[in-house]
């Protein structure tokens, strides 16, 4: 398999990242991944880009196959990703065009297959076992500094940490929903955020989620409540600035083997019962 260290999953308007690229098509024991998987090279580092709903976006957040989108890229050599998302404001000072990199992580989806170990036998035969990660802190602390400080070097002052609500959607939520939301305390509400987050946990991969506002979510707002046109629009506006905060973050993450955060000790002291790619 072709060699990759840092993945890309682009969120929604975000079908190319690299100029030159190499595509491959992977396939995964849980099944297709949302496209083909495209390799290319920022700043030296081998890139794989995976666009979350696939090129052209047909694939809405509840049908997005996580499982096999985590596993491809890890099965390419992948061991830190990026996921870049839109999402809606729960804090008017949250604005569109607001980056936030969380550092927290609330799941209110609701038919989403969120893990590896769920008994299942695999196509060879092999069993996964019941195993329980601690998850407490959701995201990659070098993944969030290296994310936090590309955006400052380009003069975008990032939202430093917040707590992401994931929804099953592909609906947004009602006013009632979004104040409930707010009220909670937690920042920015989107659809996609989970599992991948605990996917890449589970697959001992960094995993940094970089937040693109692009609405006020209905609660924060006293008027017509979101639309898929506004989120297209505002991330287009985005797009150009947030692929050079990614690129930027993508040279500054550490060597794949030199990594020494929590993410990569996740399985201390579980036997996994299936091989890891
Ligand atoms: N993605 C972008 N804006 C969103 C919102 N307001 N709610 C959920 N997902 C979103």
């Amino acid at each position: 398999m072709a060699d990759a260290e840092i993945g890309v999953i682009g969120g929604s308007g975000f079908y190319s990242f690299l100029d030159d690229v190499s595509e491959v098509a992977v396939d995964t024991p849980y099944g297709a991944p949302s496209d083909s998987v495209f390799l290319g090279k920022i700043a030296g580092r081998q890139v794989a880009f995976l666009p979350r709903h696939g090129r052209g976006h047909h694939l809405p957040p509840h049908r997005i196959n996580y499982r096999a989108n985590m596993w491809a890229l890890r099965s390419l050599g992948v061991r830190q990703v990026l996921g870049p998302c839109a999402v809606g404001g729960l804090r008017p000072e949250f604005g569109p065009g607001t980056l936030l990199v969380p550092d927290q992580l609330v799941d209110r989806t609701k038919a989403r297959t969120q893990t590896y170990f769920d008994g299942e036998p695999l196509p060879d035969g092999s069993t996964p076992n019941v195993v329980h990660l601690t998850f407490a802190d959701p995201y990659c602390p070098t993944g969030r500094e290296a994310a936090l400080a590309a955006a400052r070097g380009r003069d975008w002052e990032p939202v430093d940490g917040g707590t992401l609500v994931v929804i099953e959607g592909p609906r947004f939520s009602t006013r009632a929903e979004s104040r409930w939301h707010a009220a909670q305390g937690w920042s920015v509400v989107g659809m996609t955020g989970h599992p991948e987050a605990v996917l890449a946990r589970e697959l001992s991969l960094c995993y940094t989620s970089l937040t693109l506002v692009t609405d006020l979510d209905a609660g924060t707002e006293t008027g017509h409540g979101v639309s898929h046109e506004e989120v297209f629009r505002v991330f287009a506006q985005n797009v150009d600035r947030l692929r050079e905060v990614l690129f930027d973050a993508v040279a500054a993450l550490p060597d794949n083997a030199a990594r020494n955060c929590l993410c990569t000790d996740a399985h201390a002291g579980w036997d996994l019962g299936i091989e890891l790619p």
